[in-house]
């Protein structure tokens, strides 16, 4: 039977609503509103969380709005409402979760508390009907600004377990997450807030073996970035002394891309081929860089489409549809009790 579920996310500098349709596993987009905060962290080179929770307090209601419109849908009509209420920002995540509850009560409806990344890895699914042809054990890579985790998924989105992040996890970084990764660089090469999308269009026009970054190697499944950092921010330092950083900015770029990616693919492969893995998906920010697509194109892996890599709420109304068929909602007075939580393993 059709579903129709409400999504809100704002765990951290996106405030978004969407709303998403599933009939037989198939998730249809139907509308998404995101308002993005990042011109608003630009001056600060990073996400700051007071401002970033009062923003999301003017911004979430229009998106919730907007979003019904776009689906010309009234409010009573929804099936659920699911909000992402781990991991996150606290202050951020309040902000959704409050939106959600009230709708939730109000309508006596179902809500569903959703973990972030189980909403990336439910964007893999969104208006995709290829997906769901996913052959398992299937390993997933989220590569987001925040995290940096390999899962070996055993089974398909509608049977996922609710504590399946925490069984199929099987490596993560060890420092920075692989988008900090870009995020830092940015900010070393004086360019604005996030980076990595920046640095993937600046590296197109660089040679990425004119700079030789160190690739830091981390135990088993794992990762780690910040050694990259640190060689990359003496190697920016020394090029703005000589007045030679604007000159080697391009190749600069693609070399540290180049380290990136190489990081990530030494130990999605090696996962891959270890575990026997019969499909390989990438998901999260990250997960848009057009060189970790061009490596991999052999290997033939699985990405979201553009529009739902980076931080959406139709991800988390897609995870929610799929836990509402497991019978994983909260309803009544029960709703209220729901909070926020700052980390979360699963
Ligand atoms: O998934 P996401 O929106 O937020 C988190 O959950 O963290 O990911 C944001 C991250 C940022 O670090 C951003 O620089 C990175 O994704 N990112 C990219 C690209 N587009 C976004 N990194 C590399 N290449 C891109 N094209
Ligand atoms: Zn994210």
């Amino acid at each position: 039977m059709k579903k129709i579920i409400l999504g809100i996310e704002t765990s951290c500098d996106e405030c978004s609503a969407s709303v998403v349709c599933e009939e037989d596993g198939l998730l249809r987009v139907v509308s998404l509103s995101t308002f993005s905060q990042i011109q608003i962290h630009q001056p600060y080179g990073g996400v700051v969380p007071e401002i970033a929770s009062r923003n999301h307090l003017e911004t979430i209601n229009l998106m919730i709005d907007e979003a019904m419109k776009e689906a010309v849908l009234r409010l009573d009509k929804l099936d659920a409402i699911s909000v992402t209420n781990r991991p996150g920002l606290v202050g951020s995540l309040l902000v959704g979760i409050s939106a959600a509850k009230s709708l939730a009560y109000v309508l006596k409806k179902p809500l569903i508390p959703v973990h972030h990344l189980e909403g990336h890895a439910v964007s893999l699914f969104l208006d995709s009907k290829e997906t769901l042809n996913l052959k398992y054990p299937c390993l997933l890579a989220v590569v987001s600004g925040g995290h940096t985790n390999l899962y070996c998924l055993k089974t398909g989105p509608e049977s996922w377990p609710l504590d399946f992040l925490k069984q199929s996890l099987i490596g993560r970084s060890l420092d920075d997450a692989a988008g900090e990764a870009f995020d830092k660089t940015a900010k070393c090469l004086g360019l604005p807030y996030p980076g990595g999308q920046l640095i993937d269009e600046k590296a197109k026009k660089g040679d990425p073996k004119k700079f030789r970054f160190p690739r830091p190697v981390a135990p088993d499944y794992d990762f780690s970035f910040s050694g990259l950092k640190t060689a990359l921010a003496l190697e920016a330092e020394k090029q703005k002394k000589s007045g030679q950083l604007d000159q080697n900015l391009a190749d600069l770029c693609a070399s540290v891309q180049e380290a990136i990616v190489d990081v990530l693919l030494s130990k999605i492969l090696l996962a891959y081929k270890d575990l026997d893995c019969q499909s390989l998906a990438i998901v999260g920010g990250v997960s848009a860089n057009s060189r970790l697509r061009e490596r991999l194109s052999l290997q033939t892996p699985f990405f979201p489409f553009l529009k739902y890599c980076t931080d959406n709420a139709a991800m988390i109304a897609g995870a929610g549809a799929f836990r509402l068929k497991q019978g994983h909602f909260i309803e009544g007075e029960l709703l209220l009790t729901l909070n926020a939580i700052a980390n979360s393993d699963a």
